[in-house]
């Protein structure tokens, strides 16, 4: 923040919707959803009631909220399915024989079988509940690394990875002797996809690539890659989410061994995420935490354990989580993922090439063409202006929510020769007209501290 600056301080205000859509009318609107296509309303203006917080002013502006890369945003059904739960059948899960309980179970292996269905996995038992990505990557660390490398193993990363995909496989090489690989970014400023195959061999155990970019907005061939990887008998983990919540994600036509994503990022509530293992790969590995749940019996020398997934969910789970997660991908499905898709391309040209006009700036990862596509963000600097002035001044002079810093990927950030950026990110219910208020609250943005040099 440069000295002097006036800043004003937050104020929050509920504003009406700007479209009267009503959850009544949520299933008579997506049906009609190809009618209007052509027409100016799009899926964000459709969408956008669903999700109340988005109206309200923030800092004595309209909110424009394009921080959905770090969470986004919950619509009503999830918020209902969450306080439906807590309100009529909160009970723990698999122990009771009450109808609360059983109620509570049924609710939250439906959501299990709803996650499989959404990513199309061969059975609910292949999904396993984490807390979050995060915690189904150490899973896979723990759980597999531990028990299947060995002095010499050698796991292959990029350099683009969250550190959530580094640093759990940073501890489990200190204590294997496995060594880290990491793959660099081409000319295009995409992880080279070329030396991932150079640099594969029979030494590889594990490929942990992300599906897309947090940062670059680069998609991965990730069916390439875990075919390559196969060829050596090396397993995959996919982290995919940055685009489970976006495009279709099918883990069966992938091949994929690994694979894990949040709820928060695919309008879920936060504190739930899940582990797509394969089934032969999750049976044949021992438990991660011990505790209740995760048992068969337990003597007191000794225990055995359950089959998974629940030998990986130690302790009471997050129940009411899982429910708004499974009401979360209702929610996607019923749009349809390859509609939210083909919506959020569109919007990712529109916002890389409004961007690209604001003056001196950089915008990191590909440029976008016929054959490649950007996801629907952009992470930039502004030559002479910190990324954080920048994400302070629109939020208190603009109300427009973007991140910055090293967005989890100081690695990358290191490589591409700056220590923070700035990140605007979009959602389905994001408008052509958010990305028209972000430009303009940018291009003040710079004028105003331009006009101290
Ligand atoms: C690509 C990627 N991987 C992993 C994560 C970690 O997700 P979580 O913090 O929900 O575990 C994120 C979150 O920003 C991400 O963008």
């Amino acid at each position: 923040m440069m000295e002097g600056m006036v800043v004003k301080l937050p104020t929050f205000h509920f504003v009406k919707p700007a479209t009267s859509t009503s959850r009544r009318g949520f299933r008579r609107i997506y049906a009609s959803l190809s009618a209007v296509k052509e027409s100016s309303v799009s899926l964000g203006h459709i969408t956008r009631p669903d999700f109340p917080i988005l109206h309200q002013e923030v800092n004595g502006s309209k909110l424009v909220y394009l921080d959905n890369a770090a969470t986004s945003q919950k619509p009503t059904v999830v918020l209902k399915a969450l306080q439906k739960y807590y309100e009529a059948y909160n009970s723990n899960v698999h122990r009771g024989i009450h109808y609360l309980s059983a109620k509570a179970t049924d609710e939250y292996e439906l959501a299990r079988k709803k996650v499989a269905a959404f990513i199309n996995a061969s059975d609910s038992s292949e999904i396993v509940f984490t807390r979050n990505a995060t915690e189904a990557i150490n899973l896979v660390a723990y759980a597999w690394g531990l028990s299947n490398l060995k002095p010499g193993d050698e796991i292959i990363l990029t350099i683009a990875e969250h550190h959530s995909a580094i640093v759990p496989w940073q501890l489990v090489a200190q204590k294997t002797g496995a060594i880290l690989k990491f793959v660099s970014l081409n000319e295009d400023e995409v992880p080279d996809t070329g030396k991932f195959r150079e640099i594969l061999s029979r030494k590889t155990k594990l490929v942990v690539a992300h599906h897309v970019s947090n940062v670059l907005a680069s998609v991965l061939p990730i069916e390439d890659i875990i075919v390559w990887a196969h060829e050596f008998g090396a397993k995959v983990l996919i982290d995919a989410c940055q685009s489970v919540p976006h495009m279709v994600v099918d883990v069966r036509s992938l091949d994929a061994d690994f694979l894990v994503a949040s709820s928060h990022k695919m309008c879920g509530p936060t504190g739930i995420g899940f582990l797509f293992g394969k089934s032969s790969l999750l049976s044949a590995m021992p438990p991660f935490l011990g505790g209740g749940e995760m048992i068969s019996d337990v003597f007191l020398d000794h225990s055995t354990y359950a089959e998974p997934p629940s030998r990986f969910e130690a302790g009471t789970p997050a129940i009411g989580e899982a429910i708004g997660l499974g009401a979360a991908i209702d929610y996607l499905s019923e749009i349809g993922m390859q509609k939210i898709h083909d919506y959020e391309m569109a919007l990712s040209e529109y916002l890389y090439d409004k961007l690209s006009t604001v003056p001196n700036i950089r915008i990191y990862g590909p440029k976008p063409s016929k054959n490649t596509h950007r996801a629907a963000l952009c992470s930039f600097n502004v030559e002479n202006i910190h990324p954080t002035d920048i994400a302070t001044f629109l939020d208190q002079q603009h109300g427009v929510a973007i991140r910055s810093g090293h967005h989890c990927a100081q690695p990358l950030h290191r490589y591409l020769g700056v220590s923070a950026s700035a990140r605007a990110s979009l959602h389905f219910y994001n408008t052509k007209e958010d990305v028209d208020d972000f430009i303009q609250a940018l291009n003040d943005t710079v004028s105003f501290f331009n006009s101290f040099k």
